[in-house]
């Protein structure tokens, strides 16, 4: 069975999709079976990996509403062994249209259930709030990793995040763990980004990942291209630091 790790923060722009993509592809790399599942209607983890959303067919909103089979929708990526659950923008009206429906809350940990034997790790890249689209990202795993940009607000946020973990464990139920949070756009230079990240390892002691992913141009251009940074730009600061998150990743098992 696969080890399902949502990657949440309601805050945008945090690097949630940057690091779903990075990581996915490290884990792949070290010959692990990835399946990346984009539950953002912006579909960034989509194009990211070279798919264009709007010429899917199939993709998670007809899993979510019409309960097609994940294995009718799940493509193959540029990088070996990495597969993608493919996003599209109408994926938003799945948010409003699943409100009214039984078992709202559970839809993608049932059909991801049927294909969990197919993959080590499953990683979802979660849009930037706690809607429905997020919780039923949460149902559905085991773990979550916070990203957090190293910003003035960047502590703001995470009481209600992990609040809503909490209410996910004993609402519906379901065991959700909190791995860490993983400081994203590192500049050490910046005053402000080490203070944050000081803040980070007192709050959060032990929950802080070792790796501390910088800012680094590499990064940002690769989903330009549709590539990973593993294609893109491997030994840049950037590839360097998302090969020693997805480690510690492995080192978890
Ligand atoms: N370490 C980094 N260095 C430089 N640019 C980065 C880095 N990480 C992410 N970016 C860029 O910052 C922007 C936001 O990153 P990303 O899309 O991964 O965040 P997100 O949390 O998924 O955003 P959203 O909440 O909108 O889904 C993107 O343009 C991305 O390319
Ligand atoms: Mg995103």
């Amino acid at each position: 069975m696969a080890r399902i790790i949502s990657f949440v923060n309601q805050k945008g722009g945090v690097g949630k999709s940057t690091s779903v993509i990075n990581v996915g592809a490290f884990l792949a790399a070290h010959g692990k079976r990835i399946l990346a599942v984009d539950l953002d209607p912006q579909a960034n983890t989509t194009s990211g990996l070279g798919v264009d959303p709007y010429q899917v067919e199939w993709h998670l909103y007809h899993i979510l509403t019409a309960g097609v089979l994940a294995e009718e929708v799940i493509r193959k990526t540029g990088v070996f062994g990495l597969d993608l659950l493919p996003s599209n923008p109408n994926l938003a009206g799945a948010g409003i249209e699943l409100v009214t429906q039984p078992n709202r809350e559970f839809k993608l940990r049932e059909s991801l259930a049927k294909i969990s034997n197919n993959y080590d790790y499953i990683l979802i890249d979660s849009p930037p709030s706690l809607g429905l689209l997020t919780i039923n990202g949460l149902a559905a795993s085991d773990f979550v990793v916070i990203p957090v940009q190293c910003e003035y607000y960047a502590l703001e946020g995470l009481g209600h995040l992990l609040k809503t973990v909490d209410l996910v464990r004993e609402n519906l139920g379901h065991n959700v763990n909190v791995l860490g949070a993983v400081l994203t756009m590192y500049d050490r230079r910046n005053r402000l980004n080490r203070d944050v990240l000081k803040e980070m390892q007192r709050n959060f002691p032990g929950r802080v990942f070792n790796a501390i992913i910088p800012r680094c141009v590499s990064l940002a251009e690769a989903p330009s291209y549709g590539k990973t940074i593993l294609q893109y730009d491997v030994y840049s600061k950037g590839g360097k630091a998302y090969r020693q998150l997805a480690e510690e990743i492995l080192a978890l098992e």
